[in-house]
Parts: structure tokens; C-alpha cells; sequence
């Protein structure tokens, strides 16, 4: 079966997966509509595409915090990667630094830090902190990011309590007794997701910048208040997020609110945003209403079903392609040349 576009990875795992981790990936919190939505909102865009432009040679590369990564799209964190394929997020890793990209190493990965960092030494990888009741292991997680060469910190700001989705509840979801929370061993029963701690505030952003020099990155930001106080407490990078429309169900699509977000920045931190890419044409759309690099989740879960680390580069690299396509048929030559006067939304 050719692999021509991300829908066809997601057909494969839809068909392959296990039922009980195919629910898990796919969920969204309450009856799904934010999650739904994180996709079509891109429907509602539309281009302002230029012609004549040269455009015989392109450059898709862009910075993060400094680093140069091969094309604006990096993978978000997502748990449990070995219910999509035996090596987990060893095989994440691997193909990140293949494509040269970002790789944001979740909490809830069911490999260690270590061991992801061995897997793909030199890569650029984010480590994805959700603080728990026990300061102490978060402080531990954070210091063994960094001295195994995690280049930032992504703190999730959304989950103060785990959404409410519906074939988790039904399939009594939990990980097989074989895969570990291999970060968390000895701190955590997996199955009982309780030990976040929903009492973490903006002044905790103080806490983690005690404890490391590593940039903090805060992801679940959907409005210019909370962007507003993002920065003012210092953090270098703000993720639009609805985490795939996971928790909050009836939030807007992330795409909604990143001009928002934009605007109240004002350049004093880079904005990033995920939820609900699955075309080259979204990435642009997201670069044209302020993002400076946008991340996948799912497809990203998809490709590893599909065929590990190859199959993931597999959805990596069709996504490059178009979008350096999509750029060039906007006109664009360059990811700098890339701006609001892009797009228009539909009059409904
Ligand atoms: C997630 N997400 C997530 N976020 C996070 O900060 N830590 C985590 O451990 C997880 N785990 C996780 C598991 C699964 C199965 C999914 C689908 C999502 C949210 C993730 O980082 C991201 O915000 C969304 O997945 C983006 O939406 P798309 O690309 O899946 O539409």
C-alpha cells in the first residue's frame, strides 16, 4: 500500500493497533468536539496565494530557540510510544534526528531519558515535565533531562487533572503489565493517574527555573491573558495547545487561537502551536498566522505503528515535502517571506 498522505498512516494504525491502544490515541476528551475541531478550523482558512514569485529554490529551514531544525514541524510529547511499536521512543528519537527536527520526550514515556538520549546522541530533544505531588521527583526528572542533554524544558499547563475520555473509561484503559512508566518507576502506579498535582501555579515557573538553566517552554496556552503571564514569568516558548482535545472538551481549536496568543507576545517568546496538523498546508497556515514551528502528535503515533522509526520519518518526510510545496504555490521562497497577508478566513 503506497503511503502518499498522514491519513493513510492513520487508516494503517487504525487497522493494525490493538483496539484498546488504537481508542487511546485516537480519544478525545467528552463527545470530542475540541479535538474535531482542532481539524476543520483549518477548512475555514484560506490562502492569499502570490504568483510569479521565483520560487526554483526553496528554503524550509527554521530556528528553534537558536537551533536550526530541517522544516518547521517537531513532534509533540505523547505517552506510552511502545503500545505503538516494540523500540517506543527510542524509535522516536531516531527518526527525529534522521529528519533533523525536535523531539519533545513525554513524562509518560516507557522509555528512560537515558535511554532515549542514547538512542539518538546529538538530536535536539525537549524534555515534557507534568509536575507531581512529590516535588522531589520532578526535580529529579528535570536534572536527569539535562544532564543527559534535553535542550529545554516543556512544562504542560493543562493537565491538572486527566480529561474525561470516554473509551479509556470503557476499555478500563491502563498500560499492559509488560511496559513500564520507565521515568517514574517506583514513584507512580500506572494505572492511577492521581499523583499530578493539580495545585501548580504560575509561580512554580519560578520553582523550575530554580532547579535548571535549561529554557522553559509552557504548553496548553490558549488565551493572550495566560500568554501575557507566560511571559512576564519568563518563559523563552509558548505552545498553543488543546492537547489534541483532551482535556478541556469545547475549548477553540488551536488555530482559533493562535493569533490571539500572537499578538499579546509581541515577539518576547517564540509561539509554537499543535493540534490538528495533518497536511503540509496547515503548517502553513500556522507559520502564516505567527508560529514559529508547529508540532504533531498523533500522526507522529501513527507513523510508529506503521513501521517504527522508518515509518515515522516516512510521515515526517511527507509532510516536509508538502509542505515545501504548499510554500512555493503561495509563493513563497523562504520561511521568513511567510505572513498574516498569506491567509483570509472564510465569511461564514
Ligand atoms: C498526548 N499529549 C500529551 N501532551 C503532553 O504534554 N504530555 C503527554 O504525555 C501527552 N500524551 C499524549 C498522548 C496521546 C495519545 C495524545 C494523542 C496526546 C498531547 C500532545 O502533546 C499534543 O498536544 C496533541 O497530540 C496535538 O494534537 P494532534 O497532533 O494529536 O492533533
Amino acid at each position: 500500500m503506497a503511503m502518499v498522505c498522514l491519513s493513510d498512516f492513520e487508516a494503517y494504525a487504525k487497522k493494525y493497533l490493538p483496539k484498546i491502544a488504537w481508542d487511546f490515541f485516537a480519544a478525545g476528551a467528552d463527545d470530542c468536539s475540541t479535538r474535531d475541531e482542532n481539524i476543520l478550523a483549518y477548512k475555514r482558512i484560506h490562502f492569499r496565494p502570490r504568483m510569479l514569485q521565483d520560487v526554483s529554490v526553496m528554503d524550509i529551514r527554521t530556528k528553534l530557540l537558536g537551533t536550526e531544525i530541517s522544516f518547521p514541524v517537531g513532534i509533540a510529547p505523547t505517552g506510552f510510544h511502545q503500545l505503538a511499536w516494540p523500540d517506543g521512543e527510542k524509535s522516536t528519537a531516531r527518526a527525529a534526528k534522521a529528519m533533523n527536527t525536535c523531539y519533545i520526550a513525554s513524562t509518560y514515556s516507557t522509555c528512560t531519558l537515558e535511554e532515549i538520549s542514547a538512542a539518538a546522541p546529538g538530536g535536539l530533544r525537549w524534555f515534557q515535565l507534568y509536575i507531581h505531588r512529590n516535588r522531589a521527583v520532578s526535580q529529579q526528572l528535570v536534572q536527569r533531562a539535562a544532564a543527559s542533554g534535553f535542550q529545554g524544558l516543556v512544562l504542560t499547563a493543562d493537565l491538572p487533572y486527566t480529561g474525561k475520555r470516554r473509551d479509556d473509561v470503557r476499555n478500563g484503559f491502563c498500560l499492559p503489565p509488560h511496559m513500564k512508566l520507565k521515568n517514574l518507576e517506583g514513584a507512580f502506579e500506572v494505572c492511577k493517574m492521581s499523583l499530578l498535582d493539580p495545585s501548580v501555579t504560575w509561580n512554580d515557573i519560578y520553582w523550575l527555573r530554580s532547579l535548571t538553566h535549561l529554557p522553559i517552554i509552557i504548553k496548553g496556552i490558549l488565551t493572550k491573558e495566560d500568554a501575557e503571564l507566560a511571559v512576564r514569568h519568563g518563559v523563552q516558548g509558548i505552545i498553543v495547545s488543546n492537547h489534541g482535545g483532551r482535556q478541556l472538551d469545547g475549548g477553540p481549536a488551536t488555530i482559533d487561537a493562535l493569533a490571539e496568543v500572537v499578538e499579546a507576545v509581541q515577539g518576547r517568546a517564540e509561539v509554537y502551536l499543535d493540534g490538528g496538523i495533518r497536511k503540509g498546508s496547515d503548517v502553513l497556515k500556522a507559520l502564516a498566522l505567527g508560529a514559529k514551528c508547529v508540532f504533531i502528535g498523533r500522526p507522529a503515533l501513527w507513523g510508529l505503528a506503521y513501521k517504527g522509526e522508518e515509518g515515522l520519518q516516512e510521515v515526517l518526510r511527507i509532510l516536509q515535502d508538502e509542505f515545501r510545496l504548499s510554500m512555493a504555490l503561495a509563493g513563497c521562497a523562504s520561511v521568513s517571506e511567510i505572513g498574516r497577508h498569506l491567509v483570509q478566513f472564510s465569511k461564514l
